[in-house]
């Protein structure tokens, strides 16, 4: 899967594209929501199929993806409002716009495989970069603050409850062991410290034994799982009655959250009581659809 090539820019390959636009039932003239605008493939295959009068708010917070994604809107300008703003505020951007309510609310979660592998975020362990993590910049906390700055105790407890990572304790120790040597600043020294403190066998495992930290830790500083649950509160009240709401997530902690808000919120009635997968045909050709969940629910 490339990222980036020199004549197109930056690549991310949209996943569970055309079940989302079928979900989220877009049609000419509809008003949608992107919460989650990345490179665009889901914005613009939204407009595409809402033209020619259909309108688009999308949300990006993080910089760089925000102004990439204004150039490959470009084409449809006039018919889309592209804010560089956290989906938590999705009710009280949309007040401000005075297009609510719409008639539909998509959110893709996670990283693209631009912020992944080419942004320089130090969001993988494959590559060595700063140790950030921030999607937005304009957030407080890097991965290099936590590491170096929680008690042996409390990175324990971050990384078994939001990587539910079975060597939580191995870890956390050997962080606060490797950190008194010298600060751990790039992703290349976490990975390795992970990787030494885990037991052989879960070396070469079917995923990277640095995996799970590296979600546990990028989850705290975005605060990914406050966000989801505000989006979801809010979400209902700026939907058209008929509107639907879609999310594809990637991990389990997500995944539970949105099933329950759905199946919880009198608002809305699920259309997908099973979540909805990909294809294995595009597990084969995009590995990063491997984990993706989509559900859907509708207005009432
Ligand atoms: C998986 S990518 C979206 C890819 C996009 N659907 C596409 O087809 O190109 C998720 C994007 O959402 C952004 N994002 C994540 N959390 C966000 C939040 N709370 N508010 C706004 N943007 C967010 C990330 O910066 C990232 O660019």
């Amino acid at each position: 899967m490339p990222t980036s090539s020199a004549e197109e820019g930056p690549h991310h390959e949209s996943v569970l594209l055309k079940e989302a636009l079928w979900w989220l039932r877009v049609k000419p003239g509809g008003i949608y929501v992107d919460g989650t605008v990345g490179l665009a493939g889901h914005s613009k295959a939204i407009l595409e199929r809402s033209s020619p009068d259909g309108f688009l708010v999308g949300f990006e917070w993080n910089e760089a993806s925000y102004r990439l994604a204004k150039e490959k809107l470009k084409p449809f300008s006039g018919r889309y409002l592209l804010v560089r703003e956290n989906f938590a505020l999705l009710k009280e951007v949309l007040k401000k716009t005075g297009k609510a309510p719409v008639d539909g609310i998509l959110l893709d979660l996670g990283l693209s495989s631009y912020l992944l592998e080419g942004s320089g975020g130090g969001f993988s362990f494959l590559r060595d970069e700063p140790l950030d993590m921030r999607m937005d910049k304009r957030l407080p906390r890097t991965a290099k603050d936590l590491v170096n700055q929680l008690s042996p105790l409390q990175l324990e407890e971050l990384i078994r409850a939001y990587g539910e990572e079975r060597y939580a304790r191995r870890i956390a120790s050997a962080i606060c062991k490797a950190r008194r040597q010298e600060p751990i600043r790039t992703t290349r020294q976490l990975a390795e410290i992970i990787f030494q403190a885990v037991p052989p066998k879960y070396r070469h495992g079917k995923i990277h034994p640095a995996t799970r930290t590296f979600q546990a830790l990028r989850i705290v500083i975005n605060r990914e799982l406050e966000n989801l649950k505000k989006f979801l509160e809010d979400a209902p009240e700026v939907l058209k009655p008929g509107g639907r709401l879609v999310i594809i997530s990637f991990h389990s902690l997500e995944d539970r959250l949105v099933k329950k808000a759905f199946k919880d919120d009198h608002r809305l009635k699920v259309l997908t009581k099973k979540p909805i997968l990909p294809a294995p045909e595009e597990v084969l050709s995009n590995p990063r659809a491997r984990s993706a969940k989509l559900r859907a629910a509708e207005r009432i």
